[in-house]
């Protein structure tokens, strides 16, 4: 074993005990990772016999082989699914990353009829799926009354399945009506925790006080809550990146999703770096190694960086995978990045395409609703 992989294999033996590393040790990982990473074709470890590009350094693999036995002992080898439906592209908001901010008029808006979700909900059912995501843009044409009606609708129709919202910033009142009506979970990412880069990367109207006053909100109604960064967002530091993981860590996230900044033609990030597979994928297993019984889904922006990318991600430590169920004549339009992937496919291929890209790495799906491992459901 290489000096680094031994100083690595010291690092990752704390952090699997002791859940945290110091600020320095943390940097000190995240450097020797990327170094090794750059490193000659020769002490390269094949970690996936079945996916060739699965090819990583010995530190590397020391990493993914913890962050895998860390997610092993929490949720085998099933990895849950989730079935999201983009259900409005409109936003009232206007972050700088993000493909349909309300600046962007060349964004092709589209609403979803409450009987389009459902409908879309009946398919995702029948293939199998027992969480649906309603994920939009801020499109206040949905009233709360509108997104009640929706959720109770679902929560009828569908009582063995878990509702997840994922529609921004809300009032606590909002939130509590929402919870009410049946929702179980809520996606909100921080984005960054950083007061700084929060207000580089978003309008003046958008505050981190008020993202973390939302999440916290979720957290004491009762929510399983999700939290989540870009990786590699412009302006984005390694500094930025260890105050997420502190203020995850000490938020307690019952799911935390990452995935690469990719850069958008029509945003003033257009010209900006995506954040790289390697970044992401160490990131992700250190979070499963700081925050062990998280839910950490291998995301469509990992997916759409590389080919296999959340086949990658599964073997770093992820275990949630969403695919599409947005009708495939929206799917298109839904564009938060450039190049995002399955736009084209039916729900039903997504699903079974999925099927044997978890198979391949060695996982297996479980249709389940796929709570957050010792989150206790109540009913
Ligand atoms: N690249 C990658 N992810 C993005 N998101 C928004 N815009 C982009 C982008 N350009 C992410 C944000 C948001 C989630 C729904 O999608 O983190 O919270
Ligand atoms: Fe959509 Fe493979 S997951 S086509």
């Amino acid at each position: 074993m290489s000096a680094n992989a031994m100083r690595i294999q010291t690092l990752i033996d704390q952090l699997e005990m002791e859940r945290t590393l110091s600020d320095a040790e943390l940097e000190e990982l995240f450097a020797i990772l990327a170094q090794a990473h750059k490193g000659p074709g020769a002490g390269k470890v094949q970690i996936c016999a079945d996916i060739p590009q699965a090819v990583c350094s010995e530190e590397e693999a020391i990493l993914y082989a913890a962050a895998r036995r860390v997610r092993e002992q929490y949720y085998g080898k099933d990895v849950y699914l989730r079935g999201l439906i983009e259900f409005t592209n409109y936003c009232r908001n206007d972050c700088r990353y993000c493909g349909i901010r309300r600046s962007n008029k060349k964004a092709e808006r589209y609403r979803l009829t409450k009987d389009q979700i459902l409908d879309c909900c009946r398919q995702g059912y029948n293939l199998g799926f027992r969480t649906f995501v309603l994920q939009g843009g801020e499109d206040l044409s949905y009233t709360d009354a509108a997104i009640c009606d929706i959720v109770s609708s679902i929560r009828a129709l569908y009582p063995d399945c878990a509702i997840t919202l994922s529609i921004g910033e809300k009032s606590r009142e909002s939130y509590k009506a929402y919870k009410d009506a049946g929702a179980d979970r809520y996606l909100l990412r921080q984005e960054t925790s950083s007061p700084a880069h929060y207000r580089y990367l978003h309008p003046e109207e958008l505050t981190i006080e008020n993202r973390k006053r939302c999440l916290s909100d979720l957290k004491e109604l009762g929510y399983q809550v999700g939290c989540g960064i870009m990786v590699g967002s412009p302006g984005q530091t390694l500094a930025n990146v260890i105050e997420d993981l502190r203020y995850m860590q000490d938020f307690g996230p019952h799911m935390i999703g990452v995935g690469p900044f990719i850069p958008h033609k029509d945003t003033p990030f257009k010209d900006e770096a995506p954040g790289t597979l390697t970044d992401t994928l160490h990131l992700l297993a250190v979070i499963r190694l700081m925050i062990p019984g998280v839910l950490l889904p291998a995301t469509t922006a990992l997916g759409t960086i590389h080919p296999v990318g959340r086949e990658l991600g599964l073997l770093a430590g992820a275990n949630v995978i969403m695919p599409n169920l947005s009708p495939v004549n929206v799917r298109g339009k839904y564009l938060l990045y450039d190049g995002k992937i399955c736009t084209g496919d039916e729900a039903a291929s997504c699903r079974h395409c999925m099927d044997l890209r978890i198979a391949r790495a060695g996982y297996q799906t479980a249709m389940v609703r796929g709570d957050c491992a010792g989150f206790a459901v109540n009913d």
